[in-house]
């Protein structure tokens, strides 16, 4: 019998042609509150989608309070503003951590910042699906709050990843990004993520109350990917400047990111079909 990484890798390679003529499956991820674990579900997903058997990229697209290389150890000397300015091809951007996975990491702090207009979203979402190497899955990290960025960024995606914590300041933002979305575009599919939940009881109940909120007042159906507990390894990883997937394989925190990256990965092929608005 096939253990279950081996089956997801075979449904991941199935997915996922290696036709480079084929566009990365963009997901987005975004919170609304600040401080809930985007870049810590970013980075995780990304990687353990490319321990599957994919390629994956991981864009940080935190406007100017990226993080992402720290958290995963690297040292980048150009970033996402040389690219926005111009200045840089993605492909001397590009940092490659492992075969499969890549990052294009974000700036932090840098005075003078290009906007991420629309114009430049879209042109980059363009070059990123037509570089020479193709990914299979391009994750992106987004800053906090509910910038027309990020509404932008979730409208051109195949998914949009909303994480919150089960505190009810959390769910009212997530709630708030979730009806911003909604406005633009009725139609992006939206998950949940609860993370650093204490108990699974308390995640559930407070996805249910989300789940409730989206359906009574967007009329929209919401999607529980699944949760996360709070698990101080998460921590311990950051402290180490590593992913807690690598530093921890077996804490419960990255046993349950395995798992929201394995259905997300057995999804990926039917969400695949959304035409995505790059252009
Ligand atoms: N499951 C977890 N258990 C314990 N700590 C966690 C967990 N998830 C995230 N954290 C911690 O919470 C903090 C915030 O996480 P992270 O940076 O991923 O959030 P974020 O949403 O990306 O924040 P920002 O809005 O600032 O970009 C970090 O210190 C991280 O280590
Ligand atoms: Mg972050």
């Amino acid at each position: 019998m096939l253990d279950q990484a081996t089956r997801l890798r075979e449904i991941a390679e199935k997915n996922c042609s290696r036709n480079s003529a084929m566009k990365p499956h963009i997901i987005t991820v975004a919170s609304g509150k600040g401080g809930v674990g985007k870049s810590t579900v970013a980075l995780n997903l990304a990687l353990r989608l490319a321990e599957l058997g994919s390629t994956s990229l991981l864009l940080d697209a935190d406007e100017n309070l990226g993080n992402i290389d720290v958290m995963a150890g690297i040292s980048p000397k150009l970033r996402l503003g040389d690219i926005l300015r111009g200045e840089k091809d993605i492909e001397d951007v590009i940092m490659p951590v492992t075969k499969n996975f890549s990052i294009l990491p974000g700036n932090s702090g840098e005075r003078e910042y290009p906007l991420m207009t629309l114009e430049k979203q879209k042109e980059l979402l363009n070059d990123i699906a037509d570089l020479d190497r193709h990914y299979d899955y391009l994750v992106i990290d987004t800053s906090a709050g509910i910038g027309e960025d990020i509404i932008n960024f979730a409208v051109r995606s195949h998914e949009t990843l909303v994480i919150t914590s089960p505190e009810p300041t959390a769910i009212m933002d997530a709630y708030a990004l979730i009806k911003m979305v909604t406005l633009a575009d009725e139609f992006v599919p939206l998950k949940v993520v609860i993370n650093t939940a204490r108990t699974p009881a308390e995640a559930d109940d407070a996805a249910m109350k989300l789940q409730t909120a989206v359906n009574h007042f967007l009329k929209k159906h919401l999607h529980y990917l699944g949760s996360i507990p709070y698990d101080i390894s998460v921590t311990r990883a950051v402290t180490r400047q590593s992913p807690v997937l690598k530093e921890f394989p077996l804490c419960g925190a990255s046993l349950s990111m395995n798992m929201l990256a394995g259905r997300i990965a057995e999804q990926a092929a039917h969400l695949k079909t959304r035409r995505v608005r790059i252009a």
